[in-house]
C-alpha cells in the first residue's frame, strides 16, 4: 500500500511516499518498500523576521509549496499519481490555518483519485517517526516528545495505544530554546542557535535551576527556566554607564537587556551553556524516571529538540550507564516532515481500515491530546 504523507501543522510543508508491505504483498514483492521519497519546504527564512511564524503567512506559504513538493516526491520515487493507494495528513494539533491547507488539499486530491484518507495527529507522527531509522525500536517503549509546542513523556505500546505518563505544566522545551534564544538576542528559529553558542560557554560559569527536578512526577515546568535567563541578561547587561547621560530613555536602555544585545559574547555563551545544562538534567533525569516506573527498556525521543546534540550526548551516556537503549528519528527527520504522517498513515490504514474516510468530510483540530479522539 502507496500513501502519501502531507504535513502542514506549523512552518513546515513536508510531502512523502512511503509503501507498507502487507504479509501478502511480501510474498510476491518486487517493489520497493519503506519511506520512497520525501521532501520538505521550511518557512524559517519568511518568518526569521518577524522573530516568529505569523500564522497566515504560514497558511499562504503551505498553499503555494504543496503541489510542487508533491511532484518532487513523484519524481523521486518513480511512481505516478494512479500508483497512490490512500492519503494521510496532518489533522491537528498546530495552526489552524495551516492545518486546514494541509487538510484541504489531501481531501482534494483523495477525492480525485478516488482514494481513501485519513487525518493523523501530529505527535503519533513524530513518535513513530524513529521507526524509519535503519534500527528501529520494538513496541514497547517510553516516548519523550519535545517538540516547540509538546513536551511529553508517553508510554507506547504499539500503534494508536499511548498513555501520557508526564507532560509540561507550561512552556514546552522547544519553546524555552526559542525563548532564550530571544533573550540572547539570536535569530529564530532558537534551537540549534542556542545549542551551537552553548558549545562555547564555560560548563558551571552559571547556574540555573532545574524546574520540577525532584517533583516526584513526570511533570515539566520550563517558563521558571525562562524567567532566571531573564534574569542573568539583565545581571549581566553592559550598557555603557553614559548610555541614559547620553539621552538614551530608560526603556531602550531596557530593551536592550532584553534581547541580549547589551551582553559581552562570552557572557551570551556562559548563558547558553546553563541553560542547555538545565534543560537537559531536567529531561534526561524525568525519562529515567519513566523508565524506571514502566519497567521499560527502551526510550524513543521525538520532535525538534530531539536534534540537539547536548541532549543526545548526555541520553547516550545514560544509556551506556543505566543499560538501556535509547532511539532516535534520522536527524532530518526529528522536525516537522511528511514521513512521519505517511508513515503514521500507513500503519494506521494497514491496521484499521475503517478509520480512512471515503466521504472527504473533514475538520482540523488545532488542539487535540493525543491518545484522545479527534475532537470534532
Ligand atoms: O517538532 P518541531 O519541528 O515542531 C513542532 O512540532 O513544534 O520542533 C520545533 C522546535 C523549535 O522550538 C526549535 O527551536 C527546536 O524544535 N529545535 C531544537 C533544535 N532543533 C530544533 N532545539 C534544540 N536543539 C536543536 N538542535
Ligand atoms: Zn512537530
Amino acid at each position: 500500500m502507496l500513501v502519501l504523507g502531507i504535513e502542514s501543522s506549523c512552518d513546515e510543508t513536508g510531502l512523502a511516499l512511503y509503501r507498507h508491505q502487507t504479509s501478502q504483498e511480501t510474498a510476491s514483492a518486487q517493489q520497493p518498500s519503506g519511506l520512497l521519497a520525501h521532501a520538505l519546504h521550511s518557512q524559517i527564512d519568511m518568518h526569521r523576521e518577524y522573530g516568529g511564524v505569523v500564522p497566515e503567512l504560514a497558511s499562504r506559504d503551505h498553499i503555494r509549496r504543496a503541489i510542487p513538493l508533491l511532484e518532487t516526491v513523484l519524481a523521486t520515487a518513480g511512481v505516478t499519481t494512479s500508483d497512490i493507494d490512500a492519503v494521510a495528513y496532518t489533522a491537528g494539533p498546530g495552526l489552524a490555518g495551516a492545518l486546514l491547507v494541509g487538510s484541504s488539499i489531501a481531501n482534494a486530491l483523495a477525492y480525485a483519485w478516488r482514494k481513501p484518507v485519513i487525518g493523523i495527529h501530529h505527535l503519533e507522527g513524530h513518535l513513530l517517526s524513529p521507526l524509519l531509522a535503519s534500527n528501529p525500536p520494538d513496541f514497547p517503549f517510553v516516548a519523550l516528545l519535545v517538540s516547540g509546542g509538546h513536551t511529553q513523556l508517553m508510554s507506547v505500546r504499539g500503534v494508536g495505544d499511548y498513555e501520557i505518563l508526564g507532560e509540561t505544566l507550561d512552556d514546552a522545551a522547544g519553546e524555552a530554546f526559542d525563548k532564550t534564544a530571544k533573550l540572547l538576542g539570536l535569530s529564530y528559529p532558537g534551537g540549534p542557535a542556542v545549542s551551537a553558542l552553548a558549545n562555547e560557554g564555560h560548563p558551571g560559569a552559571i547556574t540555573l535551576p532545574r524546574p520540577m527536578l525532584h517533583s516526584g512526577d513526570l511533570d515539566f515546568s520550563f517558563s521558571g527556566l525562562k524567567t532566571a535567563v531573564l534574569t542573568q541578561v539583565k545581571r549581566l547587561s553592559r550598557l555603557p554607564e553614559s548610555a541614559a547621560a547620553q539621552g538614551a530613555p530608560a526603556s531602550d536602555t531596557y530593551r536592550a537587556s532584553e534581547s541580549g544585545s547589551a551582553l559581552a559574547h562570552q557572557d551570551k555563551a556562559d548563558i547558553a551553556r546553563a541553560f542547555v545544562d538545565a534543560a537537559v538534567d531536567v529531561l534526561v533525569a524525568k525519562s529515567l524516571n519513566a523508565l524506571k516506573r514502566t519497567g521499560m527498556k527502551r526510550l524513543v525521543v521525538a520532535g525538534g529538540v530531539g536534534a540537539n546534540r547536548q541532549l543526545r550526548e548526555a541520553l547516550n551516556a545514560a544509556a551506556t550507564r543505566k543499560r538501556f537503549s535509547v532511539f532516535y528519528p534520522d536527524l532530518d527527520l526529528c522536525t516537522d516532515n511528511g514521513a512521519m504522517i505517511a508513515l503514521a498513515g500507513a500503519l494506521r490504514m494497514a491496521r484499521w481500515p475503517e478509520q480512512a474516510r471515503h466521504d472527504y468530510r473533514f475538520t482540523v483540530s488545532p488542539r487535540w491530546e493525543l491518545g484522545q479522539p479527534q475532537p470534532a
